[in-house]
């Protein structure tokens, strides 16, 4: 079943076009990669759907208003509370907010739940420090704590783990796995790092301004139109198709290229 469903939708910076009539469905249940270079339009891209961003054209239907009052997102750039210095453990329970009914005061078990999200996201050991002094690798597990604190059916992340060290990365990832697979969460993640999400995702979209392509991980890995994009990179990626490794990618990381199209 359809969680998402996009219309042709384009967006444009101050007559500047940065998205052209992109269209494509979210499946419940599914674990969606969305890859593409630098200014490709992907953060754009959410935050139409988060409504963080008018849309200016196009049409977006919800098809489960539940999942996104239990939404959770990540976003790419962190935006530290410098007014109201809060720690680590206040950042982690601001996530409950957004289920919480008016007067907002947490219970025992809301204090419970946060301090088991901080120990599966490994950032317990640092619940009372200064959220401004921690680093921008622990401030990462942080947001990762309160993006799940509340157990939302869909999360949506944007570059979650680029200052995670290689350890925190593949749990991070494991933890996913885990909502995904045991809770059916429907995770939408914004990466540069094919390699690795190629092991876990189900699903791909692959954007530059317009959508390359939008299918299962079996379509991607057989699409010309992905063949034309990537060039000799699709080479690179289809010659792990029958590796002993069931993932098709490669095994190092690796930022991906592509060529200029258009
Ligand atoms: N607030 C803004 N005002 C004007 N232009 C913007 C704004 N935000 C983004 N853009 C432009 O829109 C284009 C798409 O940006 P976007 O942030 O969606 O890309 P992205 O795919 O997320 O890139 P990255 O991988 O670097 O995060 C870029 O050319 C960017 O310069
Ligand atoms: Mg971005």
């Amino acid at each position: 079943m359809d969680l998402i469903e996009a219309k042709n939708i384009s967006h444009a910076y101050r007559g500047q076009k940065v998205l052209n009539k992109i269209s494509f469905n979210l499946k419940e249940g599914s674990w969606t990669a969305l890859i593409g270079p630098n200014g490709s339009g992907k953060t754009t891209l959410i935050k139409i759907l988060l409504g963080l961003l008018p849309l200016q054209s196009g049409r977006l239907t919800f098809w489960k208003q539940e999942h996104f009052k239990e939404l959770g997102y990540q976003e790419q750039k962190i935006t530290p509370p410098r007014l109201m210095p809060l720690t680590a453990f206040e950042v982690v329970k601001m996530g409950l907010l957004s289920i919480k009914k008016s007067p907002k005061i947490f219970n025992k078990e809301d204090i419970k739940n946060v301090l088991q999200m901080m120990r599966t996201t490994n950032c317990f050991q640092y619940r009372n420090k200064l959220f401004t002094e921690l680093s921008g690798g622990q401030q990462q597990r942080v947001l990762l704590a309160r993006t799940l604190v509340n157990k939302p059916k869909l999360i949506i992340l944007d570059e979650p783990t680029t200052a995670l060290d290689s350890t925190s990365r593949d749990s991070f990832f494991e933890l996913l796995a885990k909502l995904n697979k045991e809770q059916n969460t429907t995770i939408l993640l914004i990466t540069h790092d094919i390699a690795e999400i190629g092991k876990y995702a189900s699903d791909f979209m692959v954007l530059d301004k317009e959508l390359i392509f939008s299918g299962s991980k079996e379509e991607f890995c057989s699409s010309k139109a992905v063949a034309n994009y990537f060039g000799s990179y699709t080479q690179h990626i289809m010659d792990h198709l029958h590796s002993e490794d069931s993932c098709p990618f490669p095994e190092h990381n690796h930022t991906h290229a592509p060529r200029e199209v258009k």
